[in-house]
């Protein structure tokens, strides 16, 4: 890492506590590590609130005997193509997939497609990893 710059923080002595002991359990060498990562969530999470370019990955499980609903994955992932980069299935057992779509582009049409699965009849669970493309965060 170059071009470190060293701030003073203010802050009350409990709540220093408590942090220390948050970034003890998650097996931080220092507060600066901790801080840092705490400060790229924050702005990952702005990247999405501000409809930037980001990176992502949305995760459903579903009974693959039903053969509409396949039909219908099938035709949400080229109805946005243009934000899906891959899709992995897995086999999880006699009826259930997992299906993992990695998505990269506009946040908000990334959370549109997020939605559309969601509201899908027979899906059985779904979930939406915010990431980054780490373009900003260099
Ligand atoms: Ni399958």
């Amino acid at each position: 890492m170059t071009d470190l710059t060293r701030f003073g923080v203010s802050i009350e002595a409990a709540l220093l506590a408590r942090f220390d002991r948050y970034i003890r359990e998650r097996q931080y060498k220092n507060r600066s590590e901790a801080l840092r990562d705490l400060i790229r969530e924050a702005l990952v999470e702005e990247e999405w609130e501000k409809d930037e370019n980001i990176a992502g990955g949305i995760a459903y499980v579903y009974d693959h005997h039903q053969v509409q609903l396949v039909n219908n994955l099938l035709q949400v992932q080229h109805d946005f193509h243009d934000l899906v980069v891959s899709s992995q299935h897995v086999h999880l057992d006699h009826d259930n997939c997992l299906e993992i779509v990695v998505v990269k582009g506009s946040a908000i049409k990334v959370g549109a497609l997020y939605h559309r699965l969601k509201a899908m009849k027979g899906i059985k669970h779904i979930d939406i990893l915010k990431t980054t493309t780490g373009y900003h965060l260099k």
